[in-house]
């Protein structure tokens, strides 16, 4: 649809985009609507009802999220019916809802509570039904408190139409309704990918993260261990909105102040072992097409997407790149390559990851991660833990001065720093495997063709006269068309990159609440816009990474990095859930 339309918006008359519904053209003309149900990247589902609004000439108030403004239509969103009918709707959702808020992990951040503080919800009328319903502990990455569900859908919309995972389900009628996984099943007991993808849009504290802060905590007071952090890319680009900021804002250097003020005895960057990824995983490419290894190669540093292709497609893991993910691989370095240097015995090291994902949390509790002879990583925070645990140490991170990361595992190019945006692996692999195979510099750097949000995207690269069809894959139903052309023969790819999350790790499921489309192209473009402003832009030129081959690993693929930095995985298709 196309032009515009003039409606009366309490009592104005404004103009707005045609095909807008009443929620969309309010927000516009500054009127905020209340909602719960309602995701601006989601379809509509009008559940809630508390985005009612008043259109003259309907007898019965309308939902506003699921209503287009039609051209001389008259709108009230305020009156005192409606301020009446949105506070019995929150009353009743309180009826059945634990007041936990002092102790609940979306205090500070919740959208019903919001609600019932804008509203000026005093009492709970009626009688209070609680439901007492057991938790869902089961995995490392996510907590379900269905006693606190309101029932809104949002989890089970992602997790049906973007992640085609459909582990969520209403189950039910009426006030029995619960969304939650088949037959009473806990996560741990489906093919749960532990995305995190249905706590980023919950609303209330429904589903969320497994609070691993405790245990850093602990072992930051043990002055017996030596507790060393890593840096996930995508952190970077989103810490800041924790803290009130816009998002897109670039914040590495107070990122490294605020994690030196926590008392990390050493502040290094997921990104060095990025670069390195790329120097295995290209070389296993370039072995592959060179013996006839199993191709397309299939990037394997989402962990989401590993556990998806796991239960789902077990037959084409021989496509997976065998090299752990850049967190497992620094888990691994820092267990053996930097104690060795440092002087400090492995036993004594802590490996905390700061990462935009809750899947990370099971991929470091995976039983395979602990090549040195201990655990790669001992504690993953997500983005949003890190912003709690530095409220409690009263940081003020607006104020922090830039720091900058520690040697050697702190050196990195802009190939690591794209490493977190669909396309940015693809596209830092090809700035290294192109100058490899050619042995010509790359007069551009920058593989637009495999940049932006479009779902699944295409682009063939010359390689020294040879054409390479590569594609780039977000979100796991975009991952599962891929898989379907895979297993039916039809996809001409040499190389394939996928990320579970939408927009890649941006994206992920422990970033920042509020995440959007809008979010994740601002995130995206602060991605880019650090890797353009680093001097060294291709893995291969790393002085690290060099460092680390001249010293320790020898070579890319060498019997050492098969050892510590490569991997293998498993069948988890039906009734081989666990483990
Ligand atoms: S989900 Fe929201 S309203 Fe419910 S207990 Fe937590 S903070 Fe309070
Ligand atoms: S973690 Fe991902 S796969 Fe699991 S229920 Fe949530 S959205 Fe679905
Ligand atoms: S778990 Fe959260 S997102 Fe899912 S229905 Fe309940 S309140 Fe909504
Ligand atoms: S936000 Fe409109 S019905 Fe829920």
């Amino acid at each position: 649809m196309t032009g515009t339309v003039k409606f009366h918006l309490n009592g104005q008359e404004v103009a707005v985009p045609a095909g807008l519904t009443i929620l969309e053209a309010a927000s516009l003309h500054g009127v905020k609507i209340p909602t719960l149900c309602h995701h601006p990247d989601q379809r509509v589902k009008a559940n809630c009802r508390v985005c009612v609004v008043e259109v003259e000439g309907q007898k019965n108030l309308a939902a506003s999220c699921a209503t287009a403004v039609t051209a001389g239509m008259k709108v009230r969103t305020n009156s005192p019916r409606i301020r009446e009918t949105v506070q019995t709707i929150l009353e009743l959702i309180f009826a059945n809802h634990p007041q936990e808020c002092l102790t609940c992990i979306r205090n500070g951040n919740c959208e019903l509570r919001r609600l019932a503080a804008d509203y000026g919800i005093r009492e709970v009328k009626g009688e209070m039904a609680c439901d007492a319903l057991p938790l869902d502990t089961s995995t490392p990455s996510i907590v379900r408190n269905p006693n606190k569900c309101i029932k809104c859908g949002r989890c089970a919309e992602v997790c049906h139409h973007v992640q085609e995972t459909g582990i969520l389900y209403s189950h039910f009628r009426s006030v029995d309704v619960q969304v939650a996984p088949e037959y009473g099943k806990s996560l741990s007991d489906v093919a749960c990918v532990l995305c995190g993808q249905c706590a980023a849009v919950c609303p209330v504290g429904a589903i969320h993260e497994k609070d691993d802060i405790a245990r850093v905590w602990a072992a930051l007071d043990d002055p017996a261990k030596h507790v060393v952090v890593q840096v996930a890319p995508a952190v970077r680009v989103s810490i800041a909105e924790e803290f009130g900021q816009q998002p897109g804002t670039i914040a590495t250097g107070r990122l490294v102040a605020a994690l030196r003020k926590l008392g990390f005895d050493r502040v290094f960057d997921t990104d060095f072992t990025a670069d390195l990824t790329i120097m295995e995983e290209g070389h296993e490419l370039l072995h592959r097409l060179k013996s006839g290894g199993a191709l397309p190669l299939i990037t394997s540093c989402s962990p989401g997407w590993v556990k998806y292709i796991e239960h789902s497609y077990p037959e084409l893991l021989p496509h997976v790149s065998t090299c752990k993910s850049p967190q497992q691989m620094f888990g691994a370095l820092a267990k053996t390559y930097y104690p060795d240097r440092a002087g400090i015995d492995p036993a004594d090291i802590f490996v905390v990851s700061i990462m935009p994902c809750t899947a990370k949390k099971f991929e470091s509790e995976r039983p395979e991660m602990n090549s040195s002879g201990h655990r790669d990583v001992d504690a993953v925070l997500t983005t949003r833990e890190l912003g709690r645990i530095l409220k409690q140490a009263g940081v003020d991170f607006a104020a922090l001065q830039d720091s900058d990361f520690d040697d050697p595992l702190g050196i990195s190019t802009g190939a690591a720093a794209i490493f977190g945006v669909t396309g940015g692996v693809m596209e830092a692999a090809l700035r290294t495997v192109y100058e490899v195979v050619t042995g010509q510099e790359l007069e551009s750097v920058e593989f637009t063709a495999v940049r932006g949000l479009q779902g699944i995207k295409e682009a063939t690269v010359d390689l020294a006269g040879a054409p390479v069809k590569v594609a780039v894959a977000h979100g796991l139903g975009n991952a599962r068309r891929i898989m379907n052309l895979l297993r039916a023969g039809l996809a001409d790819y040499t190389f394939i990159e996928i990320m579970c999350c939408p927009g890649g790790c941006i994206g992920g499921g422990g970033q920042p609440y509020g995440t959007t489309d809008a979010v994740r192209r601002q995130r995206i473009e602060a991605a880019y816009r650090v890797d353009a402003g680093l001097a060294l832009r291709k893995s291969h030129q790393n002085p690290a990474v060099a460092k680390l081959y001249e010293e320790f690993l020898r070579q890319p693929l060498s019997e050492v990095s098969h050892h510590l930095l490569h991997t293998k995985y498993r069948n988890r298709s039906l009734y081989k859930l666990k483990g």
